[in-house]
């Protein structure tokens, strides 16, 4: 299983980041990431929002929100970390954490925001993206918040199915304007507990890391 070993503790997958039985791990992301990781941001945005093919707002959210220098600025933020599921030199997904404890869209549910879990289309229903998940929920642990909390698209049913299934709970609707249009999300949120057991994740060996 990507990132994880198949057991679990305390609700969460037990971390085994070092070794994989697939060579899919995890680390930390560093600014020489940006260019795979917008990559594939653009590669699974327009996967999972064109379904009717590159409409123009969707083909300018795609190279104005998710490019190269988009990505540099968001890695070079100390308050946001990045984390990549590689498979040796191949981005296979990353999840984007707004570490410290933001306020969410609902009173009262202020927490770490996951802001981006994207997998590669062809990686997806192997465990990668849950594995970034349980990684983001011990990191958003570590540094104090209470819970994660995201927004996802109500068309999403996919996604929506995704963090159920782990767990997350729909606490309300906010919306998102991409291009001038309003689109409905919902608010899905979970309560994270700290792993005694975790080992901290580490970016590559060189290269200057995306969190000071
Ligand atoms: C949503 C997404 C991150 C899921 O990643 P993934 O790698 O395909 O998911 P996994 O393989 O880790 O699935 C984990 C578990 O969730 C379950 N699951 C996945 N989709 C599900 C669904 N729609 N309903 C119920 N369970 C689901 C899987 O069966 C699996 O269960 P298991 O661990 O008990 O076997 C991925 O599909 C993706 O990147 N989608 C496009 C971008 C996107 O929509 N991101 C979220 C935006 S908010």
């Amino acid at each position: 299983m990507p990132c994880m070993d198949s057991h679990t503790v305390g609700g969460y997958r037990k971390q085994d980041i070092a070794a994989t039985t697939s060579g899919t791990s995890c680390r930390l992301a560093t600014l020489a990431d940006a260019e795979p990781i917008s990559a594939l941001a653009i590669q699974v945005f327009l996967d999972t929002y064109a379904t009717e093919g590159v409409r123009p707002d969707l083909a300018r959210e795609a190279l104005s929100e998710y490019s190269r220098e988009q990505f540099e600025q968001r890695l070079q933020d100390p308050g946001r970390t990045f984390v990549l599921a590689t498979l040796g030199l191949g981005l296979l997904g990353f999840a984007e954490i707004l570490v410290d404890p933001q306020p969410s869209p609902i009173a009262g549910d202020a927490g770490a925001e996951l802001v981006r879990l994207y997998v590669q289309p062809r990686a997806q229903h192997a465990g990668v993206g849950s594995g970034l998940i349980a990684q983001a929920e011990a990191i958003a642990a570590q540094a104090g918040a209470a819970g994660l909390w995201l927004t996802a698209w109500d068309g999403n049913t996919h996604a929506l199915g995704f963090y159920e299934h782990l767990g997350y709970s729909d606490v309300g609707q906010t919306s998102y304007t991409m291009q001038s249009q309003s689109f409905g999300n919902r608010v899905l949120y979970k309560v994270v507990e700290s792993l005694s057991d975790s080992q901290p994740l580490r970016p590559a060996s060189s290269g200057p890391s995306a969190t000071t």
